[in-house]
């Protein structure tokens, strides 16, 4: 595990852009997984300022991202595929049919779980972008006795349903299900990049990073990957060694 501590957010930023920036210039059709949420965002703004300069084309790259929730149409602002267009996606020249999310409207979630599961399965990611939960949450993998390897409908636990709150109008428009792609694909990317900011998250960081691996702290599962690098900032990091 390659560790990184920075001292502003905006350096953290700028690292995790020129590693995306590097990939896609070394390979051009590389195969993104994506996360949402507020962690990445500054990532998303310095890969767009690369773009802008030229140093690099979304063209040939394909994307899939980590989670979406249950019953939000991709035009409901708090709908991941919103979040990914307004991000990203819209400000960049990555033609639409090479970007993927579960579709959270999916007539029949066990279908939908199986489509998505076939797509991750042929195209396994060069590198998978990772924010983390309070409770040690990747993606919507919440913690569990036991943990599904594929892509799942998850009820969200009300601490994460609470968390994701202040992007809603009021606690009762925060759905109450997601899709989630399941730890087993999440494991299989050949590079994991877990970014992590603030004090809040500095003691689920000290857990999932140096403590026992288990399926309450679905994080501590990277520790089995071969390639995860993982970007705090001072705060987030402040309780390792
Ligand atoms: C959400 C997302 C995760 C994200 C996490 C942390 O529930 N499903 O993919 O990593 O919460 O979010 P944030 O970065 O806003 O703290």
């Amino acid at each position: 595990m390659e560790l990184k501590i920075f001292d502003t957010s905006d350096q953290l930023d700028q690292y995790a852009a020129e590693l995306f920036t590097k990939l896609i210039n070394e390979k051009p059709k590389a195969v993104l997984g994506l996360a949402t949420g507020s962690t990445p965002i500054g990532i998303y703004d310095k890969i767009v300022d690369n773009y802008n300069l030229n140093k690099l084309s979304f063209s040939g790259v394909t994307t899939y991202n980590l989670d979406e929730y249950v019953g939000l149409t991709p035009d409901n602002d708090q709908s991941y595929a919103y979040y990914m267009n307004r991000h990203l996606f819209s400000r960049v020249d990555i033609p639409a049919s090479q970007t993927h999310l579960p579709n959270g409207m999916a007539p029949d979630p066990q279908a939908e779980c199986a489509r998505y599961d076939a797509l991750l399965n042929e195209h396994p990611a060069d590198i998978q972008l990772l924010g983390l939960g309070h409770n040690g949450h990747i993606g919507f993998n919440e913690p569990d006795g036991e943990l599904s390897a594929g892509t799942h409908v998850v009820k969200l636990k009300e601490e994460t349903r609470e968390a994701n709150a202040r992007f809603f109008a009021s606690m009762d428009e925060v759905p109450t299900e997601a899709y989630t792609m399941g730890v087993g694909s999440i494991l299989k990317a050949n590079t994991i990049l877990l970014v992590v900011r603030g004090s809040d998250k500095a003691s689920i960081v000290k857990e999932a990073l140096t403590g026992p691996v288990t399926t309450q702290i679905p994080a501590s599962l990277l520790q089995t990957h071969p390639r995860v690098i993982v970007l705090l900032d001072r705060e987030a990091g402040r309780m390792l060694d």
